[in-house]
């Protein structure tokens, strides 16, 4: 076991290394804790982003409701299908399946039964996370009886007072937090997270944004740099825009997090490899352990675009497994095909809440 929590203090401290030789001690000292909890095994989630209509209207988001420049598109059932089947064959233990946020009953019976039409076509074999946002209970329950387990769900900031800067004012913070009691309470795995270096935002935050994780207990963490999107009201703060600030917050916060939440699953997400091309090999070494390659058809992956600058717009599912495990194994690292790979942490709080 690692030694007792950090502190907010010592939090800080750790997101606020600057210089090369405290920025490798800190990774150093994540890595190993990550290899004590969780292991050596990088994880795969091929991620399907199958839609990109939303209802919501995010400050920082390139599919927001009001950006007209995007041209909207939804992968039928047989894509989305075809899809999950590739990661199946390409024997990734679990996809994701990502969307823009959408609440009305046709969309609700479409995950439904897509969710139940991967199930069996992979024969169980396939673990099914969500990502699509705020729902009504009912949807949850729903989803996770269709035989989803997992589901993401960014908090984006914990500070009140900067989440309602980034939102319009419908867009509530309580409700995005008791999405997360009640998708917990279902036996759902939690995932949440924040976008880092967000306009406004502090180290004080961030350090605070770790003790949230803490206290809800999340089960995974999903956490990248906020990236400028040139087509969204946040763009105004450009000239402020330090890609490589933003790189190393992001890669100070998946250590404190690492060294604070110790078993948790935690995602060394794209957005980093926006800002360098070893940006997501260097979260592994910073103490993430879960991949998400992106298997959409390259047809729809111009118009996913939630930030400027996305990698792997042009490379195919192929492609991208090829150029990952290259990646991975060229750090030292292996890949857990064919696994769900739970987060350790779900398992250890189901067992002390029996
Ligand atoms: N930069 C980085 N991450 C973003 N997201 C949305 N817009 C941006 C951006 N401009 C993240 C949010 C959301 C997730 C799906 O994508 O955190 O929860
Ligand atoms: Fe929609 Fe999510 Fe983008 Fe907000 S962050 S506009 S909810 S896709
Ligand atoms: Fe997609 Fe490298 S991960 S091309």
């Amino acid at each position: 076991m690692g030694t007792s929590a950090p502190s907010r203090q010592n939090l800080i401290q750790m997101l606020a290394a600057e210089g090369t030789d405290a920025r490798r001690e800190l990774y150093q000292q994540a890595y190993r804790i990550k290899l004590e909890q969780v292991g050596k095994l990088v994880y795969f989630r091929g991620i399907i982003e199958f839609s990109n209509i939303c209802t919501k209207n995010c400050y920082y988001c390139g599919i927001r409701r009001e950006n007209t420049t995007t041209k909207r598109f939804s992968m039928s059932a047989d894509e989305i299908l075809e899809c999950a089947k590739l990661a199946h064959d390409y024997n990734y233990g679990s996809i994701v399946l990502q969307a823009g946020e959408r609440n009305d009953p046709e969309f609700v019976d479409f995950v439904e039964t897509i969710v139940r039409d991967i199930k069996t076509m992979s024969d169980g074999g396939l673990g099914i996370t969500l990502s699509l946002g705020e729902q009504s209970s009912e949807t949850y329950q729903r989803w996770f009886e269709s035989g989803a387990h997992r589901y993401l769900i960014r908090i984006e900031t914990s500070n009140r007072g900067l989440y309602s800067s980034l939102h319009p004012e419908d867009h509530d913070f309580d409700r995005r937090l008791s999405c997360i009691r009640e998708l917990r309470d279902i036996g759902y795995q939690v995932g949440t997270g924040v976008m880092v270096g967000l306009p406004g935002q502090t180290i004080e935050d961030l350090a605070d944004d770790i003790l949230f994780f803490k206290k809800i207990d999340a089960d995974m963490i999903g956490m990248g740099p906020y990236i400028i999107h040139h087509d969204t009201p946040l763009a105004v703060n450009a000239s402020d825009f330090d890609p490589a600030r933003q790189l190393r917050l992001g890669l100070n916060m998946i250590a404190a997090t690492r060294i604070a939440l110790e078993d948790v699953n935690i995602a060394a997400t794209t957005a980093l490899q926006a800002l360098d091309p070893k940006g997501r090999e260097l979260g592994l070494q910073a103490g993430a352990n879960i991949i998400m390659p992106n298997i959409t058809h390259t047809r729809y992956r111009s118009s996913y675009q939630l930030y400027d600058n996305k990698p792997c717009l042009d490379e195919n599912a192929g492609l991208c497994r090829a150029c990952l495990s290259h990646r991975i194994t060229g750090i030292g690292e292996e890949i857990g095909y064919n696994q769900w790979g739970d987060s350790p942490h779900f398992f250890k709080r189901n067992q002390l809440d029996k």
